[in-house]
């Protein structure tokens, strides 16, 4: 279960197909970035140059060019080096560039000035994410004027500027059988991870010693990374959207909201889960609880082709004010609280974005004025909730502090939507597994 070589060629020509012939295309991967003196953050490829390439190496540059007779698919790399070898691990090479990644020509990374205007010569149009690094498009410009001075001598610099993003980024919208294989794959790993989180939870754990529980379950399974910074908040906690110092003790009686997700072979899974520490919900948090899902499960029943962007959403806000009203925690009319946007107060954000190589996932959720219309092969995340603040004295006391989020990751089908992700959800089947836990240790204990 992994994107083939054919795949990564297909996506290749695809994109290749799109810009037309006289055009050029290039994309540098990502760079090594230093964590602290002489220790670098774990490499992370650039997701565009990855979703071309499949290659995994820093200091690439990729470059397409449509019909160019000596080959379409040249990749820049660092050359074979066995002393730098056996310190930072093997490398591909030119050579391993075009054996193993398919590329018809490839050279080392430090005779890119030497090579790159050649390439650029004679193309009209060139396709290039501009802004992402300030560095590279230096080096671009300088290429490009470099050729622009050799004008009067006959060379022919690119013309028109376009954006690579455009057309790649809605490419990468539409997932694969292979794509939504791999994505499923991660979401069963994480929802592992999260069932793991509700069976070792205990008042008195750290937050952090949760997200060590959910790090575990990703790697053996095989993820070695998070596809984002673990969130684990704690009572009051759950009320910071992006809460990630994670170093607080879990205290029984409050709720405990866990946002993570595993990256598995690029792709990301992002799942939310917020449940009781000693593993009951008092009523309040019940009642709150069930309205959350309750805007979930309408949010994902509104996932179909044919259906916008934003009907999804638009469903989770009426289920969310009306939820509300019932509760006690807004009162007025229900299409005059929508109307006014009440329920922004406790439920700030939306109810999803595109899930992919990325979490937060590129492609357009406009077109033009209008809000997208979904179609097979698109992946995004469900994830509403509902935060009353600490310090909201506008309500009833039993509910400041509780903040409850519900995220799964859907992909659209002919018909509907595939769930991707399957951790514990109801009020029941948590306390369950919890309980469960309980009753094996307590038997442990006679
Ligand atoms: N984990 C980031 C998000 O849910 O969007
Ligand atoms: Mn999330
Ligand atoms: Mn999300």
């Amino acid at each position: 279960m992994s994107v083939t070589k054919k795949e990564y060629a297909r996506r290749r020509t695809t994109l290749m197909g799109l810009m037309g012939v006289n055009s050029i295309a290039i994309l540098p991967a990502a760079r090594e970035k230093i964590r602290s003196r002489d220790t670098e953050y774990h490499f992370r490829q650039d997701s565009d140059f990855y979703y071309l390439t499949g290659f995994d190496e820093p200091d690439a540059v990729l470059v397409l060019l449509p019909e160019r007779p000596h080959g379409e698919y040249v990749l820049f790399c660092r050359d074979r080096d066995p002393a730098k070898e056996i310190w930072d691990g093997y490398r591909a090479g030119p050579d391993g560039a075009c054996e193993k990644f398919g590329a018809d020509d490839a050279f080392p990374i430090d005779d890119i000035d030497e090579i790159l205007p050649g390439l650029l010569e004679g193309r009209e149009r060139m396709y290039y994410s501009l802004g992402r690094d300030a560095d590279f498009d230096g080096r671009l410009m300088s290429w490009v004027d470099g050729l622009r001075a050799q004008a009067s001598s006959g060379a022919y610099p690119p013309g028109d500027f376009l954006d690579l993003d455009h057309l790649l980024h809605d490419m990468r919208l539409f997932k694969s059988a292979a794509e939504q294989k791999v994505m499923q794959r991660a979401g069963e790993i994480s929802s592992l991870a999260h069932r793991r989180a509700m069976q070792s939870c205990q008042p008195g754990m750290m937050e952090y010693q949760l997200e060590a529980e959910l790090l575990h379950e990703f790697a053996v399974n095989g993820a070695r990374h998070a596809a984002y910074t673990t969130i684990v908040g704690g009572g009051k906690n759950s009320c910071i959207l992006h809460y990630i110092d994670n170093s607080e003790v879990l205290r029984s009686g409050d709720l405990v909201l866990i946002d993570a997700g595993c990256e598995y072979k690029g792709y990301a899974s992002d799942i939310t889960r917020t449940f009781p520490v000693n593993g009951k919900f008092t009523p309040a948090q019940k009642a709150l609880y069930e309205v959350v899902l309750a805007m979930q499960e309408a949010a994902i029943e509104a996932i179909k082709p044919g259906n916008h962007w934003d009907e999804p959403h638009e469903v989770s806000v009426r289920v969310a004010t009306s939820g509300l009203v019932r509760l006690g925690i807004l009162a007025g009319d229900v299409d005059e609280l929508i109307a006014c946007g009440a329920y922004k107060k406790f439920y700030m954000h939306r109810v999803g974005h595109w899930i992919g190589l990325d979490v937060h996932d590129v492609g357009d959720y406009k077109v033009g004025e209008q809000w997208r219309v979904l179609e097979p092969g698109m992946a995004m995340t469900v994830e509403p909730g509902l935060y009353i603040a600490p310090n909201d004295e506008s309500v009833a006391r039993k509910w400041r502090g509780i903040g409850i989020r519900i995220e799964d990751d859907v992909v659209v089908t002919k018909t509907g939507y595939h769930l991707l992700t399957n951790a514990p959800k109801t009020v029941n089947e948590i306390e369950c597994l919890m309980q469960e836990v309980e009753a094996i240790e307590n038997f442990a204990l006679v």
